[in-house]
């Protein structure tokens, strides 16, 4: 009888290891499959800065970590500063011979007022910025109003990353217009977003600002976790969708979206405890198809590298997926402007709020 049970989890393990074998070494991808091969040289980032949002934890560090090895200077855009300066005294040691450059800035994506200073900063500095890589986001964080009254998920996973891009990008277009054309100087804007987006549903109300009421109206909705990430998400993708057709046609800047998959990282820190029991019993399944942040971390660092990637597309297994972005609301374009009006309406009214600048 032992030997049967000793025989069937052997037999399963192998099954499950076979799986995830086949998906990353045929399925996942991995970001060199995205690069010109002639780019393969060490150092080939050198003399390009690049903005990393939650670059302390998961897919955000693996990204980091690799643009540095690579020879890039890496802004790390976090809020954990603790976590990122141990971070980067890390990469410092691990990787003494690149040439690359790390610098942490404090960014809260729930504030902004620290997304205005963080741009002020890099406009200050003068930093010729080559890529932006809008990583951060919470996964269902609790309902609750932000200082600048907007609830919490919609402000970190859409519009801080919203307000961020907009501010960003007269600075980075400033220093080299059109060089689209030119491989080395060829600018991006990447929103690293989540498949579960096509499953989301837009609250317009959301989109501006909102009292205590709306949050105890929120509440009692009782959605999940994913219920409200899958909302935010969506929003920021026809925001990007919108925005990318834009921007391509005015300022010769890509703007793309790229999804990492199912990801073992912090992001699923609010989930309960009593429903990551019941999660637990799916870890066979999630043992084939959860990635490890450094293979999570694959499309987003091909984009960042890539010379070849283009707006409006999204990017998943390190490849161009045209399937996702072509039927039900991520492919609606009335939604897309909708959303992308209410958005730049909200965005202007903060940018008129009276900020301390020093
Ligand atoms: N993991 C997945 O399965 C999966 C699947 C699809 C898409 N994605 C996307 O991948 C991206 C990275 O997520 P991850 O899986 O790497 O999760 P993660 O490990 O939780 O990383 C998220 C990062 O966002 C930061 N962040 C959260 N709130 C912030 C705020 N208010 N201001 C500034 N930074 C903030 C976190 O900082 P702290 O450490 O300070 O909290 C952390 O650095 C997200 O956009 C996510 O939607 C992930």
């Amino acid at each position: 009888m032992s030997y049967l049970i000793l025989g069937g989890a052997a037999s399963l393990s192998a099954f499950i290891f076979g799986i995830r074998y086949y998906n990353s070494r045929f399925v996942w991808g991995n970001y060199e499959m995205m690069i010109d091969k002639s780019e393969t040289k060490k150092n080939r980032l050198e003399g390009k800065t690049f903005i990393v949002t939650g670059a302390n934890s998961g897919i955000g560090k693996e990204v980091a970590q690799e643009l540095y090895r690579n020879g890039a200077h890496v802004i790390l855009a976090c809020r954990n500063e603790r976590e990122t300066i141990a971070l980067i005294e890390q990469l410092r040691s691990n990787y003494c011979d690149c040439n690359g450059q790390l610098t942490y800035k404090h960014l809260d994506l729930a504030n902004f007022e620290s997304i205005q200073k963080f741009v002020d900063e890099i406009k200050n500095e003068q930093l010729n910025i080559h890529t932006l890589i809008n990583n951060a986001a919470i996964f269902g964080g609790p309902i609750e109003l932000t200082k600048d009254e907007y609830e919490l998920n919609i402000q970190v996973n859409h519009l801080g990353p919203a307000l961020l891009t907009i501010l960003l990008l007269p600075i980075m277009t400033k220093h080299e217009p059109f060089l689209n054309t030119d491989n080395l100087m060829h600018k991006k804007v990447i929103m690293v977003t989540s498949t579960l987006a096509k499953n989301g549903t837009i609250n317009e109300q959301l989109l501006n600002r909102i009292d205590d009421s709306k949050i105890i109206e929120l509440r009692r909705l009782n959605q999940s976790n994913k219920d409200i990430y899958m909302s935010s998400k969506l929003a920021n993708l026809l925001f990007t969708r919108h925005l990318s057709k834009l921007i391509t046609n005015n300022l010769n800047l890509d703007i793309c979206l790229a999804s990492p998959g199912f990801t073992l990282t912090r992001l699923h820190r609010y989930v309960t405890i009593p429903k990551r029991f019941l999660l637990a019993l799916y870890a066979p399944l999630f043992a084939m198809i959860l990635r490890s942040p450094k293979q999570g971390a694959q499309t987003v660092i091909g984009c960042a590298m890539s010379q070849q990637v283009q707006s409006d597309v999204l990017y998943q297994n390190c490849r161009a997926n045209d399937k996702l972005l072509s039927s039900g609301i991520v492919n609606d374009q009335q939604a897309s402007e909708r959303v992308y009006r209410l958005t730049m309406s909200t965005l202007n009214k903060c940018l008129e709020l009276p900020i301390d600048k020093h």
